[in-house]
C-alpha cells in the first residue's frame, strides 16, 4: 500500500523529500489541492473542508497513512482527522521546541515564520506555552513565500527583496534559529541565509516528520518493499501531463541538492 501526502500545493513536496530520502522502499501519492492554495489565507472553515475533501479522496486510494505535509492544514484540522480515519494520521508542526531548547537561557531569540492561519492558531500558541520561555519566540507570516513557490518563482532576485521588506523592522541579529513554519518556505533557504546572520540556524520539522513517519510503520510492522514510485493528484486529478511531471521532480532534486548539507531538525 502507498502512503499519501496532502498539501495545498508544492509545498509538502519539502516532506515527500525527506521521506523518500529515509523511506526509498516506500511508494506514495502526492496530492497537491491546487484549486484552494493557499490555505493560509483563507477563513478557517472553509481550508477545513478543503482538508477532508482532499484526506477523503486520498483514503479512497487505500493508503496505509496519511502524511499532513501542511503547516496550515495540521494547525486547523489534524484532531478531526485523526478522529474521522482509522489509519496514523501524520502531521507537521514549526520545530519550535528543538528551536528553543538550543536558546533558553541564552541570549538569543527563536523566529518563527508561517501562514497566517497557523500563526493564529490555539494549536500553535499552546505549542510554545507547552515548551515554556515564550519570552524567547517571535512569528511572522510570509504569505508572499507560498505565492512565489506556488509559481515557481524561486529566484533569490525576486525573494530576497520581499524579505528584505517584511523583515526591515526586526534586528535580525538577535535570533539563534528561524523556524520555517510552513512546508513552502524550504525553498527559500538560500534567500534567508542571505539576510540572516551566517550563524543563525534555519530549521524546518519535515526531517523530523519523516522521522516520525518510519517509526509509526516500522512499529505497525507495515514497511515496504517498493520502488519509491510517486503518483501525484491535484484536486483529485492525476496528474499526467509530462511538463508537470518533470517540475515536481525538478523540485525533488533542487531539495536534494540544498538538504545534501545534514542541517534540519
Ligand atoms: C498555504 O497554502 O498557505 C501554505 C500552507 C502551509 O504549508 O502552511
Amino acid at each position: 500500500m502507498r502512503i499519501g501526502f496532502l498539501d495545498s500545493g508544492i509545498g509538502g513536496i519539502t516532506v515527500l523529500h525527506q521521506a523518500l530520502r529515509l523511506l526509498p522502499n516506500e511508494d506514495y501519492i502526492f496530492y497537491a489541492d491546487t484549486l484552494h492554495v493557499p490555505y493560509g489565507e483563507k477563513p478557517k472553515e472553509e481550508v477545513k473542508g478543503y482538508i477532508f475533501d482532499a484526506a477523503d479522496f486520498i483514503v479512497s486510494q487505500g493508503v496505509k497513512a496519511l502524511v499532513v505535509a501542511c503547516n496550515t492544514a495540521t494547525s486547523i484540522a489534524i484532531e478531526d482527522l485523526r478522529r474521522k480515519f482509522d489509519i496514523p494520521i501524520v502531521g507537521i508542526e514549526p520545530a519550535v521546541k528543538p528551536a528553543v531548547q538550543k536558546w533558553e537561557g541564552r541570549r538569543k531569540k527563536v523566529l518563527v515564520l508561517a501562514t497566517q492561519l497557523t500563526l493564529n492558531e490555539e494549536k500553535f500558541h499552546n505549542l510554545v506555552k507547552r515548551i515554556g520561555h515564550e519570552d524567547i519566540v517571535e512569528s511572522l507570516p510570509l504569505p508572499g513565500l507560498v505565492r512565489f513557490a506556488e509559481k515557481f518563482e524561486f529566484a533569490e532576485e525576486i525573494a530576497v527583496p520581499y524579505l528584505q521588506e517584511q523583515l526591515s523592522s526586526l534586528d535580525l541579529t538577535q535570533y539563534g534559529t528561524v523556524v520555517l513554519g510552513c512546508t513552502h518556505f524550504p525553498y527559500f533557504e538560500n534567500s534567508l541565509r542571505q539576510l540572516f546572520p551566517p550563524e543563525v540556524d534555519i530549521i524546518s520539522g519535515s526531517f523530523g516528520t519523516a522521522k516520525n513517519l518510519k517509526r509509526i510503520l516500522e512499529a505497525r510492522r507495515q514497511l515496504n518493499e517498493g520502488t519509491g514510485d510517486i503518483v501525484f493528484y491535484q484536486s483529485g486529478t492525476k496528474v499526467e501531463d509530462q511538463q508537470t511531471l518533470t517540475n515536481y521532480k525538478k523540485l525533488l532534486a533542487m531539495l536534494e541538492e540544498l538538504y545534501s548539507r545534514p542541517k534540519q531538525v
